[in-house]
């Protein structure tokens, strides 16, 4: 038996003694098997410590997956979501691994993205994708792998190798494990971050750099990518400052593909927010903190798949989106019922939601 600080719980442990409130109620039992949702539930009654066995349960017995399914197609939706859900649990094995020190992240992530970008490469409509991806669990881990897919696209598009969209997609995929090594408090903390805690918080990307650079068989463009991931193009970023071009390529992807899902996500304290929406903040973005051309190529490609889609309006009305605005991407021509709203001359009309 051993004192554990529940920041440092791993999926799979089995607490040895029951945990008491300081009200005695029973919160959780003993011999219950450590899972992400009994720490959170400890974290908020403001358990600090818990006795755990010694032993764990054996990782087969906690994998969700025992055989692998054989699908008729790499991009229909069920191997899709397979697919994602089998790299989202990878993650959070690195995620666990590295709160004791040591992950095998390579051995971990061999063979894992391939199937899900052979699916996701064929079929371009990437946000249809994400939006499809059912995963209950940690933003942090979904978040994840959305950044991994988003960046592999925005290689595709701007014409990257097979290899390079594979390394970069690598680098999305990882670029956040720094995360793990920053408390969860902080990492979880709804509405804004203290000065102090923010620093701590900047250092994840530095931690990322770490963690691969000592993990053998990551390439020092994969290393880079993680540590640059939070420069910005006009050098008011960090770790270093960066500015332009000086940003490795891999890192400056990764920004767009980090921010776009970070806008759009669904998180526990902030509700996400529509794509259109999030297309304009980036568009703006794009005059300052992300490279323009990557951007332009991102906003280009994604507003496409919106064409003949149903949406919401800030009106209540629902319309379909018809065309898109050549100079205005984020601001497309809708159709409602009969009349049909240009949204480029009517800046006090917006897209609230895509249905
Ligand atoms: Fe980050």
């Amino acid at each position: 038996m051993q004192l554990v600080a529940v920041d440092e719980l791993r999926n799979g442990m089995v607490l040895a003694q029951d945990v008491i409130s300081d009200t005695f109620v029973n919160i959780v039992s003993e011999s219950t098997v450590v899972t992400n949702e009994i720490v959170e539930k400890l974290m908020n009654l403001g358990i600090d410590f818990v006795y755990v066995q010694s032993e764990m349960v054996s990782p087969e017995e906690n994998t969700l997956y025992k055989t692998e399914p054989k699908f008729d197609r790499t991009d229909s939706n069920e191997a899709l979501n397979y697919n994602f859900n089998k790299t989202v649990n990878k993650i959070k094995n690195i995620f666990n691994d590295l709160k004791f020190g040591v992950a095998d992240i390579k051995k971990e992530m061999d063979g894992t993205l391939e199937p899900l970008l052979d699916g996701i490469l064929i079929n371009n409509d990437i946000l249809k994708n994400l939006r499809l991806m059912k995963y209950d669990d940690d933003y942090t881990l979904k978040h994840s792998v959305n950044v991994g897919l988003l960046s592999a696209m925005i290689g595709k598009w701007i014409g990257l190798t097979k290899k390079e969209i594979a390394d970069l997609s690598l680098a999305g995929t990882l670029h956040d494990v720094g995360k793990s090594k920053v408390p969860r408090y902080i990492i979880n903390k709804p509405g804004e971050l203290s000065a102090q805690e923010y620093g701590i918080a900047q250092l994840h990307a530095q931690y990322s750099y770490e963690i691969l650079s000592e993990s053998h068989g990551f390439s020092v463009e994969i290393c880079n990518a993680v540590k640059y991931h939070h420069e910005r193009f006009n050098g008011s970023g960090y770790p270093e400052g960066l500015k332009g071009k000086t940003i490795p390529l891999y890192a400056r992807i990764i920004a767009v593909a980090d921010v776009f899902d970070a806008l759009t996500a669904d998180k526990v304290y902030q509700r996400k927010i529509s794509p259109f929406l999030a297309a304009d903040i980036i568009k703006n973005m794009s005059f300052g903190e992300l490279d323009p051309e990557i951007t332009n190529i991102f906003l280009k490609k994604i507003s496409e798949f919106y064409v003949g889609n149903k949406v919401l309006l800030n009106t209540g009305e629902e319309g379909e989106i018809v065309y898109l605005n050549k100079f205005d991407i984020t601001k497309p021509l809708v159709k409602v019922n009969e009349k049909f709203l240009d949204l480029a001359t009517k800046s006090d009309i917006q897209i609230k939601e895509v249905l």
